[in-house]
């Protein structure tokens, strides 16, 4: 599996209509809600992606039952066999972490192995572990090893976050929604992931009020039931679409989406003299005019500018006319697409948090390696823009955010295929 490559003969105008599928940072913590829920639970408009194949393996290791049928995925979680999660589904997925809060809030116990970092450097759980400690949470770290249990009733507490951290609000919300009294969470997340969950508990029977702001507030209930629910769009695989098309001159019309999510990242495609038309459920972008560069793209939390848009609007900048600079604030180690990118022709300059790109006529197809997923998506929207044949290697790692990738871009006019 880890040497397939994808193989694309670039030069072509990336054009035509796609529909954007669901989130897979929003299904991920939805996914583990429903061991929290323990009933059964039919999820819709979801994303066939390696990760939600790895969280239905965590599900299933616990004792749930999961059938997809198409894009609906049905989740039975009323029987329990386990509390722990095997080591090596935990290393398949870094953001499994979110299992925690979800075991904890149901079986108010759970062993699971410390994630550890991944490509994009270090990803520390402090925050996670000292919110969960503040709902009364008891939890020992050995050797690499978390053996967490929770009292009884969680009855409630005030946690201001030192960041606002998702994965840390969604673990908090989850270990908080099933006992008495109320937790309020300060400086929390707010991305709209975070909001779908709180949609997700709510209606299955949670009372969740503040998502989407910095105080999330959760008044304990006693239980929870099944509920359906459909999926958000993938915010960040429309905005790989609209780079796409924006990298190679073409025009896209994407529907399914959300652009409300967006303002962020199509101000910045529009800062680059690209013409953006939001619409209710759908985004048109048009590319006929040069790409400009961009002064500065400031990466930061929900609303800002989105960190995993980051390497995608870098390839696109690449070939944009002028010296753009990108400063990169959330991970310490997300600029590994730019020396594959510079394999291609572009010149960026990457140091600590900050690259300078001075963008390039044309760029020239090459043999990538995909580091991590975003990274690898922008190292395909170099190769669709690159003149002559390019291949990515890793293909593993788009496998997990981006559905088919090559069958979608096939569908838009790029020549690409898996080999
Ligand atoms: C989520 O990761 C997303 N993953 C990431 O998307 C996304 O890049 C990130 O949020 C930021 O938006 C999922 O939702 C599954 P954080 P998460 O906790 O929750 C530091 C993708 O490509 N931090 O908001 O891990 C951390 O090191 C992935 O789809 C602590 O220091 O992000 C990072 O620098 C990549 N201590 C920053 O906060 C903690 O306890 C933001 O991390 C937790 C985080």
């Amino acid at each position: 599996m880890t040497n397939t490559r994808l193989y694309i003969e670039g030069g072509r105008k990336i054009s035509g209509e796609i529909r954007v599928h669901g989130a897979k940072n929003s299904v991920l913590p939805i996914l583990a809600a429903t061991f929290l829920g323990a009933g059964e639970f039919k999820l819709s408009n979801c994303p066939a992606l390696s990760d939600v194949f790895s969280a239905t393996k965590i599900l299933g290791s616990l004792g749930c039952k999961c059938r997809r049928t198409a894009d609906i995925l049905e989740v039975d979680s009323r029987t329990v066999t386990d509390c722990e999660i095997p080591e090596q589904l935990m290393r398949e997925m870094r953001s499994s972490i979110v299992f925690l809060g979800a075991i904890l809030g149901r079986l108010r116990r759970c062993r699971l192995s410390f994630p550890g970092g991944c490509e994009l450097g270090p990803r520390p759980i402090d925050i996670h572990i000292a919110g969960l400690k503040k709902l009364g949470a008891k939890i020992i770290e050995d050797h690499g090893v978390l053996d967490c249990t929770l009292p009884e009733t969680v009855t409630g507490a005030v946690i201001t976050l030192p960041l606002p951290s998702v994965g840390a609000t969604e673990n908090i919300m989850l270990a908080a929604v099933k006992g008495t009294g109320q937790t309020v969470i300060q400086n929390a997340a707010r991305e709209p992931e975070i909001s779908d969950l709180a949609g997700f508990l709510n209606a299955c029977g949670a009372n969740i009020s503040g998502q989407g702001s910095s105080t999330v507030v959760i008044k304990g209930v006693e239980r929870l039931h099944g509920a359906e629910y459909p999926i958000m769009p993938d915010r960040i695989v429309a905005a790989t679409w609209l780079g796409a098309a924006a990298i190679t001159g073409g025009e896209v019309m994407l529907s399914g989406v959300r652009p409300e999510d967006m303002h962020s990242s199509l101000s910045v495609f529009e800062q680059m003299n690209l013409s953006v038309y939001p619409y209710s459920d759908r985004v048109y972008i048009s590319a006929k005019k040069p790409l400009c560069a961009v002064k500065t793209v400031r990466t930061s939390p929900y609303p800002g500018f989105p960190t995993d848009c980051q390497p995608i609007v870098m390839a696109v900048l690449s070939v944009a006319r002028g010296t753009s600079v990108i400063v990169e604030n959330i991970f310490e180690n997300r600029f590994r697409a730019a020396p594959e990118l510079c394999r291609l022709g572009a010149d960026i300059k990457a140091e600590g948090k900050v690259a300078v790109i001075e963008g390039v006529p044309r760029l020239s197809g090459a043999q990538l390696v995909a580091t991590d997923l975003r990274a690898g998506a922008a190292l395909i929207l170099g190769g669709l823009a690159a003149e002559g044949t390019t291949t990515v290697s890793n293909v593993h790692y788009i496998d997990r955010g981006y559905e088919s990738v090559e069958e979608t871009l096939r569908s838009l006019g790029a020549k690409i295929k898996r080999i």
